[in-house]
């Protein structure tokens, strides 16, 4: 196997988490990071080469691979400055502010003939996983909805992600990620969007957004984040025909439940509950709902760069595909577009 010779450009939060994670592999060298702040470069791995710029790594560092992660507004140029050096590119998303920017690095990076993927790691999450799999096997019959929810208490954006044009805002973040899960899980096309994008405490940028896809298959997601819900929470949810998973955390807890016989023939039976009278909501009668374990599923986000190490040595396909990128990047301006007008958008 072909080792891999990183340099990491931009060395903060997620140059200093990409080193951590490299460290964990015999067969990736970090030899170099650049960072335009000194200061960020003084916790560098030992041995490992520092620069001023990306200029000066890509100039003196022996290289083959350049990671990417500065700031959103800087991926263009720095994406057209490592094909032109003829290095494979991994970009930390969002890999580009708009459509238009992405195309352009597919068009740069393909004519130098490099590989080209965005930092989606969060494939690899265990809960998405595990939605994936009951989506894939059909768990709960045919489907009708998936909720994808993320909420928390630090609404407060912090450093370049309170200012728009250095792409900051949580679509640009999360959002990012919660697409890329829902369009890589829904195999099928989007018929129409509909979004809410809102700045509830932030002056400048998004912090809650709400997104509603209809797909093709008849599969409708809805995607919700907040900063400021102030009651933390990562939650999946799907419902089908023969049942409904749930997950209630990162970590993938959660059931699915289903009922022991079809409700096709449903007694017009009333229940008195703080509700009133009711048919239709009272409680299940006993042995009504059945629960099961959800399925096992063993990811992390080292698989990344373990699939990234495979395909950089020809063994299999990027999984990250530069159309997949794009497509994100395509519902990110639907839903900036809906949440502008106030429409639903027509998609694919
Ligand atoms: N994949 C993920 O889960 C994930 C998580 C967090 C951030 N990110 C992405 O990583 C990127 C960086 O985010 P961050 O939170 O680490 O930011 P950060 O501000 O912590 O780090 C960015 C670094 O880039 C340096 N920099 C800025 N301009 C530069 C230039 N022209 N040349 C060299 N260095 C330069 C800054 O000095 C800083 O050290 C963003 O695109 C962000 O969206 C991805």
């Amino acid at each position: 196997m072909n080792k891999i010779r990183l340099g990491i450009v931009g060395f903060g939060f997620m140059g200093h988490c990409d080193a951590d994670m490299m460290a964990t592999f015999d067969e990736i060298d970090l030899v170099a990071v650049a960072d335009t702040n000194p200061d960020q470069l003084t916790d560098a791995p030992n041995g490992v080469e520092t620069y001023g710029s990306m200029d000066e790594m890509l100039e003196k560092a022996d290289i083959n691979v350049v990671m990417i992660s500065t700031p959103n507004p800087s991926h263009l140029e720095m994406v057209e400055k490592a094909a032109a050096a003829g290095k494979h590119i991994i970009c930390e998303k969002p890999a580009a502010m708009s459509v238009e920017q992405f195309d352009r690095m597919v068009e740069v990076t393909e004519k130098a003939g490099v590989i080209f993927t965005v930092h989606q790691q969060r494939r690899w999450d265990k809960d998405f996983r595990i939605m994936k799999e009951v989506y894939d096997k059909r768990m709960v019959g045919d489907m009708y909805v998936i909720k994808s929810q993320l909420y928390g208490v630090n609404g407060n954006m912090h450093d370049w992600h309170v200012f728009p044009e250095m792409g900051g805002g949580m679509l640009y973040d999360w959002g990012v990620h919660l697409i890329d899960q829902i369009l890589w899980m829904v195999d099928s096309g989007i018929d129409s969007l509909y979004a809410d994008l809102r700045n509830v405490i932030n002056e400048k940028v998004d912090d809650y957004f709400n997104i509603l896809m209809k797909f093709k298959n008849g599969v409708t997601a809805e995607i919700e984040l907040g900063t400021y819900y102030l009651t933390p929470k990562r939650a999946w949810f799907i419902g089908g025909t023969k049942g409904s998973a749930m997950i209630d955390g990162f970590a993938g807890e959660g059931k699915i439940v289903r009922t022991a016989h079809l409700l096709e023939n449903v007694p017009g039976k009333i229940t008195m509950t703080a509700a009133g009278p009711t048919r239709s909501f009272g409680p299940p009668e006993p042995g009504l709902l059945q629960e099961e374990p959800l399925p096992e599923v063993n990811v992390d986000h080292r698989n990344y760069f373990e699939h990234f190490l495979k395909a950089f040595n020809g063994e299999e396909e990027i999984i990250v595909l530069p159309e997949q990128v794009r497509r994100v990047l395509s519902v990110m301006e639907a839903v900036r577009m809906s949440a502008r007008t106030g429409e639903a958008v027509r998609f694919e």
